[in-house]
């Protein structure tokens, strides 16, 4: 049931990210978009920031892992965000091109291998 309540708000509010990702289209993963990145990072619902700490992205939370600490490699993100894990959901409304967005910026914001 707590799976339930964290997807449906996040399915409404989830417009806003989709859009600021979609502005950026066609940027090569070699390079990853931090912008978009960050944005998807605190504009996803629920929000990686709420529950994770990321020094580039100014958030604290406390529930997960401190990313900037575990430095995950861009895989190790995606996959989590694909599949959730512990206690963290699955987003599975995220395109695959958002999710890489997020796992490189992530990536390369703690310094973890692209
Ligand atoms: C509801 C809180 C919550 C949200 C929202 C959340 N996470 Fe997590 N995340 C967790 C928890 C808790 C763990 C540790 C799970 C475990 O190991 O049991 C975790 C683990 C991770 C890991 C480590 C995975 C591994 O292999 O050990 C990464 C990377 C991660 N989250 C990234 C993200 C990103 C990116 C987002 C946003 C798309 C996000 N998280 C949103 C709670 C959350």
């Amino acid at each position: 049931m707590r799976e339930v309540a964290l997807v449906l708000p996040w399915k409404r509010a989830l417009g806003a990210g989709l859009l600021i990702a979609s502005l950026h289209a066609g940027v090569s993963a070699a390079e990853p978009d931090m912008e978009a990145g960050r944005a998807l990072f605190v504009g996803a619902t629920p929000a990686c920031a709420i529950c994770h700490t990321l020094n580039d992205a100014q958030s604290s939370g406390a529930i997960g892992p401190k990313l900037d600490e575990i430095k995950p490699d861009a895989a190790r993100v995606a996959t989590a965000i694909r599949n959730g894990i512990g206690q963290m959901p699955a987003y599975t409304s995220l395109s695959d091109q958002e999710i890489e967005v997020l796992a490189a910026y992530v990536a390369k914001a703690t310094g973890g291998q692209p």
